[in-house]
Order: C-alpha cells, then sequence, then structure tokens
C-alpha cells in the first residue's frame, strides 16, 4: 500500500465542481478522501470514479443500514467504484455485516469495511428513545466488539472513544475519528475536539479533517502543517 498520512479530508461540498476544485490543490501522496452522502447524492457514482481515478483513496461514507442482502449488494457496488473504504452502522447487526465482510472478501483486492457504532449526536436521552439500553460509551463499546466479532475492519468513532477502543482492540484494528482540529483552528459545529497528535496518541489510525483543510485559504499548506504536526 502507498504510504499515505493517516489525514482523510473530508470533501464536504455541495457540487462537484467545488469538490474536483478543491482536490486540485491536493496531493494523493499525502491524504486520502472521504465523499459523503450530500457530495453522493448530488454528484453520483461517477464522481466517486473520477476521484479515484485522479489517484485518491476514497472512503465512501455512505453509512449502509439495511436487510444484509441488500447492504452485502450495496458494498459490492461500492467496491465496483474502486474505493478504499466504505462503512456501515453497526446497529444493523452481525448477520448485516457479515453478509458485507463476505461479499467483499470475495473479491481480488478487499476494499475496508468499517462500521460507525453510535451516532455522536446522539445522547443518552436520544438512545433511551429509541430504546437501546446503557450509556452511549456501552453503546459504543458493546457495537464495536460487535462489528470486530463480525469480521469489519475498524470503526468510526470520536477521539475521546479511541484509547478505551485501542486498548480493547488489536492494533490493525481501524480507529477513523473526526472531530480533529488543529491546534488554533475554528472549531465549526464540534463541540468535543482533539488535536491530530493528540488523536493519534489516543490511538486513531485515520483522521476525518474537513474544514480545517477545506476552508484554508491554501488547503495544500493546512494539510503540510497538519503533516508537520504529527512527525
Ligand atoms: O469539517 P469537519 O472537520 O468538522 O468535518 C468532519 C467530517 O466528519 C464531516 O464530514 C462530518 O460529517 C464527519 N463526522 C463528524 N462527526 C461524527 C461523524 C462524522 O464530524 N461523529
Amino acid at each position: 500500500m502507498k504510504s499515505v498520512s493517516p489525514v482523510i479530508v473530508a470533501l464536504d461540498f455541495p457540487s462537484e465542481a467545488a469538490a474536483l476544485e478543491l482536490l486540485a490543490r491536493l496531493d494523493p501522496a499525502l491524504c486520502r478522501v472521504k465523499i459523503g452522502k450530500e457530495l453522493f447524492t448530488r454528484a453520483g457514482p461517477g464522481l466517486v470514479e473520477r476521484v479515484v481515478a485522479r489517484g485518491f483513496d476514497v472512503f465512501l461514507d455512505l453509512k449502509y443500514h439495511d436487510i444484509p442482502n441488500t447492504v452485502a449488494a450495496a458494498c459490492d457496488a461500492a467496491a465496483d467504484l474502486g474505493v478504499w473504504m466504505m462503512n456501515v452502522h453497526a446497529s444493523g447487526g452481525r448477520g448485516m455485516m457479515t453478509a458485507a465482510v463476505e461479499r467483499l472478501a470475495a473479491r481480488a483486492s478487499r476494499p475496508r469495511l468499517i462500521a460507525v457504532t453510535i451516532l455522536t449526536s446522539l445522547g443518552a436521552g436520544d438512545l433511551a428513545e429509541v430504546g437501546f439500553a446503557g450509556t452511549p460509551a456501552e453503546n459504543v463499546r458493546r457495537l464495536a466488539r460487535l462489528a470486530a466479532d463480525s469480521g469489519l475492519d475498524g470503526v468510526v468513532c470520536s477521539p475521546r472513544e479511541a484509547a478505551e477502543l485501542r486498548a480493547a482492540h488489536p492494533a490493525d484494528f481501524l480507529l477513523v475519528t473526526p472531530g480533529v482540529r488543529p491546534g488554533g483552528a475554528a472549531l465549526g459545529d464540534q463541540k468535543r475536539v482533539m488535536t491530530p497528535r493528540d488523536a493519534i496518541a489516543a490511538g486513531a489510525s485515520h483522521l476525518v479533517i474537513g474544514r480545517p483543510v477545506t476552508a484554508a485559504p491554501d488547503p495544500l499548506a493546512a494539510l503540510h502543517a497538519i503533516i508537520e504536526e504529527l512527525k
């Protein structure tokens, strides 16, 4: 695998043109990129293929959650686009996750598959309301274990959860953390953030970073600064 930094730049743009303009100012040797629901819904799978063709490893962040057959087929379709990583909701259950893993394992080169445990936007009250017993932390722990037992490669988690999850899972279990802000960067709507260096020290394997790079006057310089901070 090519040696890229742990940074995954979130391409949170409303149009293909805006995403490609930013991409032209980044370097696939330095970062990977994440395409989420807004950009995918607006620009479609063609954009994913065009970003892959530019040499970038793409994390397709569509958080699949459906019956096992449907999710396995969707993961297979995402793999056909050439993405490096994709994700599902762990709360879709063991059957859904193992179906996806098995479908991807049948391919010559298997993209990474990770799980969302509990959305960080859900608090204790929200969880109780949808019928999840226990605290958010307990649910994160349980669902990360279920994802690992189902053969997934890792989970998306808050940097605050990284240390505990790292202690509970082997070194090659991927911990992909948003909510990362370099020293001095604007928080935006993120509340509990960590610096890139602290997130890696806590056990994160990859850092999802959006606005500190995408909204910077010089995105490549901002990316370089983050990578320097990690050294
Ligand atoms: O711009 P910023 O660095 O806040 O972008 C973070 C990215 O990570 C966004 O794409 C956001 O949707 C995603 N994300 C997050 N918090 C989560 C899960 C995903 O910020 N808990």
